[in-house]
């Protein structure tokens, strides 16, 4: 019979494919210290695309305790600062709003100005007084340095609403501008992304659309108002499977400057190592996706009209992961949304953003659904915070890793366990691997053309169990080590689940 360990190392071994570049890809290593160890090997020179800093983005949206009871103190009407400081240590260069599926029953005007309504939130149940509105979501945005993200209603909604908040958030003129500016805001706010509608492909809520041809008929006709009230907005488009994108793509690839892609991991019941697997199958979506943009060059962008009044794309068309996260079927509260995060899932974080940075190229920018409470690396009670563990990566990755990424590859025995990406500033290489084995430390060979002595910056847990809990808010399962190894060396003991961002000089 074979023990736990060996079935968890079987596990790993599954998801070695062998074939993608950063994924473990076992094969013969010369000279190493243990049977098990593997060599990391970084080639500088072969360029894997610019890393957006957008792949750090976060995403609130009027559901459950997200906003009010997590980024909002609706009883002292102001933000929670216990919240705002620790989002604000996350760094997030984007932070999209107002949902989500609630978007397709969401009218912005509701959340202007002195009078606002109370509203029935239809999708996710509750009350929304509109407390917290256009104006103090970009305020909260201002206050995180965060390029706002905006999504328009394209349920019960209309073009022409969506392009008058174009008008609020961005003119100077205008009956929609001059309200801004009674609401405390002579300034335009500039809001550059704005995304067309939400999961208009799905069934179950209260989309309209759901055919692509539906979807795309809408969509340019709010892209033409949108862009008529402002042509410098970038325009998120809502994708979907292989057949709804592909068409979405022929038909909006002039104003589509970036495609969605939504993903949510989830590992199988009693067998966390299974989460890994998932995250695998949304590398492959990733890629798929990929090789299907690509073909949508700028060039493609033909004959664009001078009487639509505004420049067709001049960019690559990218990808807009704009939900992603770990939304397992254990989580707590409606629709089970509030979940508690292990320490396997904090390595799952870091796998996801290996993966990011390794399919830079196609990659325009990621929003982390949700940012409190509501899949959260934040949760709130009424009298405090905590970090879950899944809040340590994308605190990290989002301080070190650098702005270009280049190829890395993990080899030998121990490599099947391994996640590994590596990027570099041009001055600096940083080398970020994740060990998904809660069995074993790996004693890792650093095969890297670098000058000076690496840092090693280790965030670790007692057990792929462990987790920070609001009944404990004062404990923290998380380690964090940070030193430097010995002038000259070119190995690594990586602890056992766990994860490395190594740095050192080209
Ligand atoms: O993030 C929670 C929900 O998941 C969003 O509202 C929806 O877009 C997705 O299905």
């Amino acid at each position: 019979m074979k023990t736990m360990k060996q079935q968890s190392r079987r596990e790993f071994m599954k998801l070695s494919t062998g074939t993608l570049l950063g994924a473990a890809v076992p094969g013969p290593v010369k000279k190493l210290f243990r049977p098990d160890a593997a060599e990391v090997t970084v080639d500088v020179s072969h360029g894997l695309g610019d890393i957006s800093p957008n792949i750090y983005g976060q995403f609130i949206e009027h559901l459950g305790r997200a906003i009010y009871g997590g980024i909002y103190d609706d009883g002292k009407r102001r933000f929670r600062p216990d919240v705002l400081e620790k989002v604000q240590q996350l760094r997030p260069p984007l932070l999209r709003y107002p949902g989500g599926t609630v978007t397709k029953i969401y009218h912005w005007k509701d959340g202007v100005g002195p009078n606002r309504p109370v509203r029935k939130n239809l999708i996710w149940g509750g009350i929304d007084n509109n407390h917290f509105g256009t104006d103090e979501f970009l305020r909260y945005a201002e206050l995180l340095g965060a390029a706002p993200f905006l999504t328009v209603n394209m349920g019960t909604g209309t073009a022409e609403e969506a392009a008058q908040w174009v008008e609020y958030c961005n003119a100077t003129a205008g009956d929609y501008a001059t309200q801004r500016s009674n609401n405390g805001h002579a300034q335009p706010y500039g809001v550059h992304y704005w995304g067309l509608g939400n999961e208009e492909a799905a069934k179950e809520d209260a989309g309209r659309l759901q055919d692509p041809q539906d979807y795309i008929k809408q969509a340019w006709y709010y892209a033409k108002l949108m862009k008529l009230q402002d042509p410098s907005i970038e325009l998120v488009m809502v994708g979907d499977q292989d057949g709804w994108n592909q068409q979405v793509l022929e038909a909006l690839h002039p104003v589509c400057d970036y495609i969605s892609l939504h993903l949510y991991a989830r590992s199988k019941p009693g067998d966390p190592a299974s989460l890994f697997a998932s995250i695998a199958a949304m590398e492959a979506s990733i890629q798929k996706l990929g090789a299907q943009i690509r073909a949508f060059t700028p060039e493609k962008v033909e004959n664009f009209s001078k009487w639509y009044r505004f420049s067709g794309r001049q960019q690559p068309v990218r990808i807009a992961l704009d939900e992603w996260g770990i939304w397992e079927a254990n989580g707590q509260g409606a629709y089970g949304l509030e979940m508690e995060y292990t320490w396997n899932h904090a390595l799952g974080v870091a796998t996801f953003l290996n993966i990011f940075q390794r399919n830079a190229a196609v990659i325009g920018l990621a929003t982390w659904a949700q940012t409190v409470n509501v899949l959260a690396p934040i949760m709130t009670n009424e009298t405090t915070s905590i970090c879950q563990t899944v809040y340590y990566p994308l605190a990290l990755y989002r301080k070190l890793c650098g702005p270009r990424s280049v190829a890395a590859t993990a080899t030998g025995a121990g490599a099947a366990a391994l996640d590994v990406a590596a990027s570099t500033d041009g001055k600096t290489l940083t080398l970020a691997i994740v060990n998904r084995d809660s069995r074993a430390a790996i004693d890792i060979r650093l095969n890297a053309k670098t000058t000076g002595q690496w840092t090693a910056h280790e965030l670790t847990a007692a057990s792929i169990e462990a987790k920070n809990t609001l009944a404990a808010p004062a404990t923290n399962v998380v380690g964090h080590r940070q030193r430097t190894l010995p002038a000259g060396a070119k190995t690594y003991a990586m602890a056992a689940h766990s994860i490395t961002i190594l740095q050192a000089a080209l």
